[in-house]
């Protein structure tokens, strides 16, 4: 079994009976979402939210049963993949381009477990290009003040056609070089300000629990209690 299975199937471990679940995107908690569904099939009763369309899809494969925020208010835990973590359970998010409804749906969850393989660990956040969703409209522009302003270097993500990733949202995605991330919050608030800026792929103080797999085993780390859980709402 390959770490990213070992990790996504130990996550549910924590989802209890009758419990709301907000579901991740990726390669790692789709091992989630598939023993989920095995356990849908032997009766366990959940009621999920998705973050994407490709996992909302997955899910529906599943049989697992889909709401709204119409239907629910909070969700009891969301499970998903990440990836960088840094010590403190800040993370990058955004890889796979679903960073808003992440951010949403995590926001809404009482608790938020990421699902890993060690790969994903760092000292400090900022190898992997931060994701950040901007409005289409003069995209140009905001992408220039993220360079002139906050020093970073943004790349226009595309999609295998070479035209601009669109996001689930209809916006694009600016994948931003801002070298080493010391201060991740900071660049946060900073990056929010910018007209054209959505939201950003850092995940400060939202983490509650990360399961970080190996070839060899499974590392269950829980955030330390004294961080703001939180960061924004
Ligand atoms: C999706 O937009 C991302 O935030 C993913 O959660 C992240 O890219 C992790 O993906 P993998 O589990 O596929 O590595």
């Amino acid at each position: 079994m390959d770490a990213k299975q070992r990790a996504g199937e130990k996550a549910v471990e924590f989802v209890e009976d009758g419990m709301n679940v907000g579901l991740g995107t990726g390669s790692t908690v789709y091992w989630t979402i598939m023993r989920l569904g095995s356990m849908v099939k032997q009766g366990l009763n959940i009621r999920a939210v998705p973050t994407s369309r490709r996992t909302e899809k997955l899910a529906r494969e599943q049989d697992i049963t889909l709401v709204g925020f119409n239907e629910i208010e909070e969700l009891d835990l969301t499970i998903d993949g990440a990836d960088e973590i840094n010590p403190s359970l800040d993370l990058t998010k955004g890889g796979g381009g679903a960073l808003l409804r992440e951010k949403l749906v995590a926001a809404a969850s009482k608790r938020l477990i990421i699902v890993a393989d060690e790969s994903k660990r760092v000292a400090a956040l900022g190898r992997f290009p931060l994701p950040v969703e901007v409005v289409p409209f003069a995209w140009q522009v905001t992408a220039r003040r993220l360079a002139e302003d906050l020093s970073c270097t943004p790349t226009l993500r595309l999609d295998a056609a070479e035209q601009p990733y669109v996001t689930d949202n209809g916006n694009y995605i600016l994948d931003c070089a801002c070298g080493e991330i010391n201060d991740p919050a900071s660049l946060h608030r900073a990056l929010k300000l910018l007209a054209g800026v959505i939201e950003t792929g850092l995940f400060i103080g939202m983490a509650d629990i990360a399961i970080i797999a190996s070839e060899s085993g499974v590392e269950v780390i829980k955030a330390e209690q004294n961080i703001p859980r939180i960061e924004e709402r």
